[in-house]
């Protein structure tokens, strides 16, 4: 096995043990890929982020067959639609965290972007958020669907189920997931309060000086 490939695996174990010490993973919820030149790595089905043996990550070839190790995320299929619909992007990580589900819980209005910019971290890491409609966990229509949303938007929120976020690392990922969270968390915080969110222009200035991947 190459290096990057090992480095891939050990980073997958540590960020999903770091993400469900910190309860945004728990039970067998949740799943994390990484591109690689030949294929992807995901996580195993029916596994805990908690408890990852590098070993036992599956990898995958660029159309979606298994090559090595367990059983493949059943979500293996919208990792890989998500890298076809942002193929600058190199990692995917989808959660059931919390806050970010009761969001995808909610009727909203639109689907075409379903929290507002309420802080400057927000729009640098995630900057939008297009809610896909339900399909059950696994259903191949689910991954067709967000492959179909905006590319210019990394992060998805699949109706009564999670977000799914890529990035051009797993770091950058997981960065953009988190900060997703916590908005979610402050949104539904802020729900009874008379909220002033950031402006268009203060929008546009942090996407210019801060030139967020697209
Ligand atoms: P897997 O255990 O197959 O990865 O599924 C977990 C999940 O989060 C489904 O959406």
């Amino acid at each position: 096995m190459n290096p990057e490939e090992t480095r891939a695996r050990e980073a997958m174990t540590a960020h999903g043990r770091a993400l469900f010490d910190r309860g945004l993973a728990h039970g067998t919820a949740g799943n994390i890929s990484i591109r690689l030149d030949d294929g992807y790595l995901v996580t195993p089905t029916n596994s805990c982020l908690g408890r990852l043996d590098p070993a036992d990550i599956a990898k995958l070839d660029m159309a979606g067959a298994p090559v090595s190790g367990k059983p493949a995320s059943k979500e293996a299929f919208l990792h890989l639609m998500s890298y076809r619909r942002r193929p600058q992007d190199k990692a995917v990580v989808h959660l059931h965290s919390t806050h970010a589900v009761a969001v995808a819980c909610m009727d909203h209005p639109s689907t075409e972007d379903v929290l507002p910019p309420l802080t400057a971290y927000y729009v640098m890491r995630v900057g939008k958020l297009p809610l896909a409609p339900y399909f059950p966990p696994g259903d191949e229509r689910l991954a067709r669907a967000v492959a179909e949303m905006d590319a210019d938007a990394r992060a998805v929120l699949l109706a009564n189920h999670g977000p799914i976020v890529s990035g051009p690392s797993l770091d950058g990922a997981v960065y953009a997931i988190e900060e997703l969270e916590e908005t979610a968390k402050l949104f539904l915080m802020l729900r009874s309060e008379t909220v002033r969110p950031l402006t268009k222009a203060q929008v546009a200035a942090l996407n210019e000086t801060f030139n967020r991947t697209k």
